[in-house]
């Protein structure tokens, strides 16, 4: 790795100011899955042992610049001194006097954790000056900046990018060490034997990343509701399958602008679906969708296929459902492709987001060799070929 780590800097006795991503799905305001939490444990008791107070700081959903108080981090701070088996202090607000009080209570090795960035405009603003001035003021308690939120890696914000113009040093945690050493496997695979496979609703969010997989990969098995937006571009009956406009302009654009590789591409050949009015479900294959019919996951022939494809691979990265596997039966294509990863022999890497709540939920997780927290970050790494903007602006490794 090209930049340098926690380990290779002196944190003893100093206030580190550490990114984590906290960005944990909730639901009536508990905490449903506290794998990110965990994730960054390594690090924050790395700091602690080394005698350095932790000023952790991190976004919870999509605030917008207010404060919603759904998006307060405060039962993340509550489950994370669980974890610690110690009090981790909340501080209600990321910046300004409180969090001087409280850092200036702390002792050597005590945590802090900040509340939500993103109540503040200034963390995802598009105007650098305003940026800045928020990083300026969420730098000002600290004297090192780490960044452990691979999930949120790929941002630009004042918190992930910004307050390096701040502080210094500037280095990865250990969780963004693990992910880059991790990821940069698939990065740097090649045919034969490289085999991804994309799943999820939104095409549009993956277009960058097929284009770079498809002159690589030997196959690249689509499943979920990508495939139904690449039916629609192709003018096939979808009924009433999950498809916007958005994934359907982005299937035609990798259509019209990969020709010469989209023989790797691969789409179901067949479907399960569902009757919008009666409830009953059938197989069917591609090209039988029928109007009043909704597709909710790969048929059995698509699954046994992929599955081979997958079993068989060198290395695989996995990105999406196959289907809606919240509801089963529709969970069988995302099981089949999952167990397949599992028996699979060759490096597997799943790569955040809702496939990692599926093999999570179907109890598969330890079968991988890499589970990454981030599902938009790992498609950007490898869509930019090995770098996200928050991990290059870290300093250099000597
Ligand atoms: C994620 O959940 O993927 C990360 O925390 C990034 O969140 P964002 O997409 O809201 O920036």
């Amino acid at each position: 790795m090209n930049k340098k780590i926690v380990r290779d800097v002196d944190a003893s006795g100093k206030r580190v100011l550490m990114r984590v991503d906290f960005n944990v799905p909730m639901e009536d305001g508990q905490i449903t899955d506290d794998t990110r939490i965990r994730a960054a444990l390594p690090t924050i008791n790395y700091l602690r042992e080394e005698g350095a107070l932790v000023i952790l700081c991190a976004h919870l959903g999509r605030p917008k610049g207010q404060i919603v108080p759904e998006h307060s981090l405060a039962p993340v701070a509550a489950r994370l001194s669980g974890l610690l088996d110690d009090e981790a202090t909340f501080v209600d607000d990321c910046l300004g006097e409180q969090v001087a009080e409280a850092v200036g209570a702390a002792q050597p090795d005590d945590v802090i954790l900040l509340e939500n960035t993103r109540y503040y405009p200034g963390e995802t603003s598009k105007d650098k000056q305003e940026m800045l001035a928020f990083a300026e003021k969420l730098a000002a308690p600290a004297q090192m900046y780490v960044n452990d939120a691979f999930g949120a890696s790929h941002r630009k914000h004042a918190s992930t990018f910004g307050v390096t113009k701040f502080l210094s040093p500037c280095v990865a945690g250990l969780l963004v060490e693990e992910e880059l050493t991790k990821l940069q496997c698939v990065v740097d695979a090649d045919q034969p034997g490289f085999i991804a496979v994309l799943g999820g609703a939104k095409v549009e969010d993956k277009i960058g990343v097929v284009k770079q997989l498809l002159p690589r990969v030997e196959s690249l098995l689509i499943g979920g509701a990508m495939a139904w937006a690449f039916f629609k571009a192709e003018d096939m009956e979808v009924g009433e399958s999950l498809c916007t406009e958005e994934s359907v302009a982005g299937a035609r654009d990798i259509l019209a602008t990969m020709s010469d590789y989209l023989d790797t591409m691969m789409l179901p050949v067949d479907v399960h679906m569902k009757n919008v009015s009666t409830g009953e479900t059938k197989y069917a294959p591609a090209d039988g969708i029928e109007p009043g019919w909704d597709a909710l996951d790969i048929g059995p022939e698509t699954q046994q296929k992929y599955a081979e494809i997958v079993r068989s691979a060198q290395v695989v990265f996995w990105n999406g459902p196959m289907g809606y596997f919240e509801e089963p039966p529709f969970d069988q294509g995302t099981l089949a492709v999952a167990k397949a990863m599992g028996e699979c022999a060759g490096y597997n890497v799943v790569g955040g987001g809702d496939s990692v709540a599926a093999i999570t939920q179907m109890g598969l997780a330890d079968e991988m060799d890499h589970v990454s927290t981030g599902g938009g970050a790992s498609l950007e790494f490898i869509e930019n070929n090995g770098t996200l903007p928050a991990v290059e602006a870290l300093d250099d490794s000597e």
